[in-house]
């Protein structure tokens, strides 16, 4: 739908090329090139079709091209600018196409009703919520053609007043029943705590921090050190197990209301509320990384079962994701602690290919520019091929990573620091 076939066709060659050619330097190289890193996108435009994916990767084109509208990057006092600067109008066109297609399809998608309605029909009530955040910049940015206040506020009523909740009011992930999912943390919470900043509205920004206290009450799990269970309540589809995507997912929307709150009008009156959210992540990073593989320096798919468990597979897609969450934590907030895992799985994600019986020049990435291995984005229990997701968390991951280098690679050599508060 966005692809773009001259940059696509262009990257083949440059592909082509270094494939030939440049082996050598990818043997001492710890980092993907511009031009792996552009195939890794052109993958990415290619595979996003589902709600939650498109919201993704509307995310991704901000973190690594236009982050003066990234609520993570640290000097961005919110809102953004409403006109949008010349220096990033292709990239912003890039990112106003996802929301322009989605709200254009919208009522076809849910039957011509009127009201409060997802923006893409879809069974579950959180995803389509993930692309709200790019509706919101769209209407605040005045571009034309759709009515993007109309479609962000049907989306937002939709959660409030359709989807229904449990008895304590976290709002379900699921359209038919109560059902509580880790994704949620990443689809919702950061789309309600945007429009209330936009809208100045200070019930709605905090009513993001309650729902995501309300779903770590409900799938931390002190019995395994705090990681988060995956799916909870509900008649199906339970799982139990600790998802590293999900708790990824969690750590990363955190993160995302983390940074709505702290560049916001109401930054000095959220302090408590910044400090849960950032301990919340730090938590989920303390659960997670004594789980990381020694010898792969990847997440299993389940992070507390070995590769060895049955069903269970290494997943360089949720590595990736939650490699991201380190360095914004850094950023954001000063706290270091994992910093050397995150540097150890950027290193072996980026490591170059010495299977001769496989013709890509990197361990992870096929040759058309594919992560591996990764979870299946559609059954989270079994491996998959292709991950339009784990694209985006590459992308994600490395352009945390250039942030980070760029503030002076804090904690790379294992400082620690335990809880910073640099806000
Ligand atoms: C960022 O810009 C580069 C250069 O134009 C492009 O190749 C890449 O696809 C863009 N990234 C995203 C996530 O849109
Ligand atoms: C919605 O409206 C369009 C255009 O008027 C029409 O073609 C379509 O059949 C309608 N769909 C439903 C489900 O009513
Ligand atoms: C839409 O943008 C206008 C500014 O142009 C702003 O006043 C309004 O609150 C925004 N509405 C929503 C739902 O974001
Ligand atoms: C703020 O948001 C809450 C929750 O959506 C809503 O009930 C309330 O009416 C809003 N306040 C204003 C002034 O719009
Ligand atoms: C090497 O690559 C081939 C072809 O992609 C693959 O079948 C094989 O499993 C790989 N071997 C290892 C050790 O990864
Ligand atoms: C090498 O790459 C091409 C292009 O993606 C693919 O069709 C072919 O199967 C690959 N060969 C091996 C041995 O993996």
């Amino acid at each position: 739908m966005f692809r773009r076939i001259p940059l696509c066709s262009h990257l083949l060659i440059v592909h082509a090329l270094i494939s030939v050619s440049l082996l050598s330097v990818f043997v001492q190289a710890q980092e993907l090139s511009d031009d792996q890193l552009a195939l890794v996108c052109a993958r990415l435009v290619d595979g996003a079709k589902h709600s939650w994916e498109l919201g993704t990767r509307a995310q991704t084109i901000l973190a690594m091209n236009a982050t003066r509208y990234s609520v993570l990057s640290v000097s961005n006092s919110l809102p953004p600018p409403s006109t949008i600067p010349d220096s990033l109008s292709s990239p912003m066109d890039t990112f106003f196409q996802i929301p322009q297609d989605v709200v254009a399809n919208r009522s076809q998608s849910n039957g011509n009703i009127t009201g409060p309605q997802p923006l893409i029909k879809d069974m579950s009530a959180a995803d389509p919520a993930s692309i709200g955040f790019a509706v919101l910049i769209a209407n605040w940015t005045g571009q034309g053609g759709e009515d993007y206040a109309g479609a962000a506020k049907d989306q937002l009523d939709f959660l409030e007043f359709s989807v229904p909740r449990t008895s304590d009011g976290a709002i379900s992930h699921r359209v038919n029943q109560v059902q509580l999912w880790s994704d949620f943390v990443y689809m919702v919470p950061p789309f309600l705590a945007y429009y209330g900043m936009i809208t100045q509205n200070r019930t709605l920004l905090l009513e993001a921090y309650n729902q995501i206290s309300l779903y770590r009450s409900y799938l931390r799990d002190t019995s395994a050190n705090n990681l988060w269970k995956h799916v909870l309540l509900g008649s199906s589809q339970n799982d139990e197990g600790h998802w590293s995507t999900g708790n990824g997912w969690a750590a990363a929307g955190m993160l995302r209301v983390l940074g709505t709150y702290k560049n916001s009008q109401y930054s000095n009156t959220l302090k408590s509320q910044q400090q849960d959210l950032a301990a919340w992540v730090l938590e989920i990073h303390a659960a997670m990384y004594p789980h990381l593989d020694n010898s792969s320096n990847l997440f299993t798919n389940y992070a507390s079962q070995p590769v060895t468990a049955e069903g269970n597979f290494f997943d360089a897609s949720s590595t990736a994701l939650l490699a991201s969450t380190v360095y914004r934590l850094s950023l954001i907030w000063g706290t270091h602690t994992y910093l050397p895992y995150a540097e150890r799985t950027r290193k072996a994600l980026s490591a170059p290919n010495t299977n001769s019986s496989s013709n890509s020049t990197l361990e992870h990435f096929n040759v058309d520019g594919w992560l591996t291995p990764v979870v299946n984005p559609n059954s989270y229990g079994e491996q998959g091929s292709e991950s339009p997701e784990g694209q985006a968390f590459v992308v994600e991951m490395q352009s945390a990573w250039r942030d980070w280098v760029a503030d002076g690679s804090k904690g790379a050599n294992g400082a620690m620091r335990l809880t910073g508060d640099n806000g």
